[in-house]
């Protein structure tokens, strides 16, 4: 894995969460890359295997089977040390609900210099004060972490898990508990460190948000089912107000063919075939494909 280009890079990634009682198969052969410097979301039902993925990739928990390389670091060969510096220095992690990661008695910039007790330099101050200052909170800076809103807690969190410069900003649902106006405030923070070459993957329920992502991925049953891309004309309009993001079609969607050469017809779209069994027709013309049910009529004989 030497593509110094890669920040990502998970092959038939699996996860298996084992009990006394049952399995269960949260990752089925995940394949997705990241490349560095893209900010990249992550969409998909309730239990299809998002916070898994992320964990996998924070380090937070060891995958099953597959590969995972984050910044050519290989996450299955790693030691136990070498997680613990992983996790301090490659990955930041932003959760939906930040309460256990946040210390209530101590003040905002404590809390920001918190991660860095281990870097031996006078420089963690201007560090905290800096990063403050990124996420729009430098008044707060002596404020008891309790004292604060759970927006304005989320952005502290966020200066938290940048704390110690990671190659890789991971968030899972940074704005699943705030509102309209707060999550728009969080995304801008998200894209501005992102112009400035910070690369993150971001978990979101949030359409509005993923609408004004450049490349938004879904996954379904623990795998990349498909892939949604930012049109050239709506990325320079951001911040514009006369988008209506939700219903104006700002993204192209693709489905994703797997390593095997599967791919997954959209649920919509099979529904539309009206397939009797599991049997579908394929055909080649030129060079596309054509997937239909086997009871079709040909075109002209209906
Ligand atoms: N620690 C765990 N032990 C057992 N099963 C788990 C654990 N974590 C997640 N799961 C299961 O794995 C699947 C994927 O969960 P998760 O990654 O949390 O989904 P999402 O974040 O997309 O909602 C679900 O079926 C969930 O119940
Ligand atoms: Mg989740």
């Amino acid at each position: 894995m030497a593509d110094a280009e890669i920040m990502v890079q998970a092959d038939g990634l699996v996860k298996i969460y084992k009990s006394k009682e049952t399995e269960v198969l949260a990752l089925q052969g995940l394949d997705l890359t990241v490349e560095k410097g893209e900010l990249t979301a992550i969409i998909g039902n309730s239990g299809s295997g998002k916070t898994t993925f992320l964990n996998m990739i924070g380090g937070l928990d060891r995958p099953s089977a597959g590969k995972l390389f984050v910044d050519g670091r290989n996450l299955f060969t790693m030691t136990k040390n070498d997680l613990v510096r992983y996790k301090r220095e490659t990955v930041g992690f932003v959760w939906q609900n930040n309460a256990r990661n946040l210390l209530p008695d101590l003040s905002v910039l404590e809390n920001i210099m918190f991660p860095m007790r281990l870097t031996n330099t006078s420089k963690k101050k201007d560090k905290a004060l800096e990063l403050l200052e990124r996420v729009g909170l430098s008044s707060k800076k002596r404020s008891k972490m309790n004292m604060l809103s759970g927006g304005e807690q989320q952005r502290i969190a966020i200066a938290i898990a940048l704390a110690n410069s990671p190659k890789l900003l991971l968030a899972d649902e940074p704005t699943g508990n705030v509102d309209r106006a707060t999550a728009d405030r969080i995304f801008d923070i998200f894209t501005e460190l992102n112009n400035e070459g910070q690369t993150i993957l971001i978990v979101t329920h949030d359409m509005t948000l993923s609408s004004k992502v450049r490349r938004v991925v879904a996954i379904r049953d623990g795998k990349i089912s498909s892939e949604r891309i930012l049109r050239e004309s709506y990325r320079e309009r951001l911040k514009e107000a006369d988008i209506d993001w939700l219903s104006e079609n700002t993204q192209d969607e693709y489905a994703i063919l797997d390593r095997a050469g599967r791919v997954q017809i959209p649920k919509e779209m099979l529904k539309n075939m009206k397939l009797s069994d599991n049997r579908v027709k394929i055909e080649q013309t030129g060079n596309k494909v054509l997937i239909s049910s086997p009871d079709e009529m040909p075109e002209g004989a209906k």
